[in-house]
């Protein structure tokens, strides 16, 4: 019999976290939508203390998600238990996650507390948490650097105070595998209880040792790993749940291990996260890079041509990727295209998100011959999630050349009102965002530009993600079009939008 490992998904609350990545309320609950497909067991949406828009993310993460435990996390405080708890109440099955630092140099420098007085917190907190959830799970903060002897106390304490799930996190990515495995069996042998509860694991990746970190645990007994898409998280990022899902089902003859993962939903789920925040993922990034399963040597190719075996320890498919890919183009009526998005598993989309991908498609048919796959992909993701189109582009037009200097006129549309500006600039991108800018009467700092194409070829869309700051806070756009500088002026409208979508909100 294999057991049953939980995967808990923290992209939401500790991917989140990684510098430069913002995400609105509508991109939360639709990760997290993306996340239940995914079959995660648990989703971790937010700290809701931490601000408004996270305390609203949660509340409504618990309102649609129903199938995952939805987890709100708290420090060992009343007023975050409190607030974590308003927003988690309407969950089908939530989870409070209080967490409060157990080695010596955060109990000095940081807490300025006797290890007497932590202890006290856990028992009151945990206590506090458990009158006002059935599930709560605690975490030892700096958990792999807590002197082992205070640790085991501090688990058994929080135990008998009522947590059901107790988490040990490698908080620095300082632990190396031998060590944390070594540390979780300890805890086996040490703990009173412990066999009656969930024991997690949460590790980082400053060292690169994430997730052999937390397969050490695992083959020491931790049933829940903590991890996220693609590894975002704090600093270099946590364990990368693609990475260990896929290594727990690869080689399932060594760790005998099961978890609930759709895995064919893993490669969806990367890119929709990608795409969200902006954060890219390199070519060779295990699992779901893009020569993940490129085989580019020709005795490679000839052993995978003979037996894929030879060189392919997992397939493709498994974790979603497709391999063969029909071509649509502009004869390709709504018929073939609707079948075109079941067949890439897109059947969860509303008919009236289809009508409009369907327009989007026929646009871009005119300007590309073949719609790929990755094409389509791309105008799903276009949309998802969108916010209202408080600016639209209407026209522009750019003069530019390398002995000339660019100059930019832009058209743009606010409900029936249309605004026209002109701007010189530093090349057509600077020249047509400092219109944009003029036009929308609004000063926004651009952190970021980022462009590529969706596929080869000289039609390609291209890509482009722009962000941008207001005020410290950060907004991440998109746009595509087979014309880059279309598809520029598009993504810094759409970053735009979000800021003043969010700043009118906020003042509500
Ligand atoms: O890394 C960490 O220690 C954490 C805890 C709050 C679980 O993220
Ligand atoms: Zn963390």
């Amino acid at each position: 019999m294999s057991k049953r490992i939980y995967i808990f998904d923290t992209t939401l609350r500790d991917g989140e976290q990684s510098p430069g990545i913002s995400l609105n309320i509508h991109e939360k609950v639709e990760i997290a939508a993306q996340l239940e497909r995914l079959g995660v067991d648990a989703i971790e949406a937010g700290f809701p203390i931490a601000s408004k828009g996270d305390f609203e993310a949660v509340k409504a993460i618990a309102q649609k998600v129903r199938t995952p435990v939805i987890v709100g996390l708290a420090r060992a405080v009343k007023g975050d238990i409190e607030r974590a708890w308003e927003a988690l109440k309407y969950a089908a099955h939530p989870r409070i996650h209080t967490f409060i630092a157990t080695s010596d140099i955060h109990m000095e420098y940081k807490l300025k507390m006797t290890p007497e007085e932590v202890l006290n917190r856990v028992r009151e907190m945990v206590t506090f948490s458990k009158s006002l959830c059935p599930d709560v799970e605690f975490s030892t903060e700096d958990g792999s650097r807590t002197r082992p002897e205070f640790l085991f106390k501090v688990i058994e304490t929080a135990i008998e105070a009522g947590a059901n799930v107790i988490n040990i996190p490698d908080t620095v990515g300082y632990s190396t595998p031998s060590e944390f495995g070594g540390l979780i069996k300890s805890i086996f042998e040490n703990v009173r209880g412990i066999e009656d509860i969930i024991l997690s694991v949460h590790c980082h990746n400053d060292l690169g040792m994430a997730v052999p970190n937390s397969l050490a645990a695992v083959q020491n007994g931790a049933n829940q790993v903590e991890c996220t898409i693609n590894g975002l998280g704090e600093r270099a990022g946590n364990a990368a749940l693609e990475e260990i899902v896929m290594a727990l089902r690869t080689r399932k003859d060594f760790y005998g291990c099961d978890t609930g993962v759709n895995t064919r939903e893993i490669y969806r789920s990367s890119r929709l996260i990608s795409h969200l925040t902006g954060v890219h993922i390199q070519p060779n990034k295990a699992i779901t890079g893009a020569n993940a399963f490129a085989h580019e040597s020709g005795i490679h190719q000839h052993g995978v041509l003979s037996n894929r075996e030879t060189y392919e320890i997992m397939t493709p498919e498994s974790v979603g990727v497709r391999k063969s890919e029909m071509v649509l183009g502009k004869h390709s009526g709504r018929h073939a295209f609707v079948d075109k998005l079941k067949e890439m598993g897109y059947e969860h989309l509303e008919p009236a998100a289809i009508n409009e991908a369907f327009e989007r498609f026929k646009d871009l048919a005119d300007r590309k011959k073949d719609v790929l796959d990755r094409d389509i992909e791309a105008l799903i993701n276009q949309k998802v999630t969108q916010i209202p189109e408080i600016y639209s582009l209407d026209y522009f037009h750019i003069s530019s050349g390398n002995s000339t200097i660019a100059t930019s006129t832009v058209q743009l549309k606010k409900g029936d009102e249309v605004i026209q500006e002109a701007a010189c600039g530093d090349g057509p991108v600077d020249a047509t965002f400092k219109a944009i800018d003029r036009a929308a009467g609004i000063q926004v700092n651009l952190k970021d530009y980022y462009l590529k194409a969706v596929t080869g070829g000289k039609d390609a869309l291209g890509e482009v993600t722009v962000k941008v700051s207001k005020n410290g806070k950060v907004f991440l756009g998109r746009g595509i079009s087979t014309d880059v500088l279309e598809a520029s002026a598009k993504s810094y409208i759409n970053a735009i939008n979000k800021m003043v979508y969010e700043t009118e909100n906020e003042r509500l």
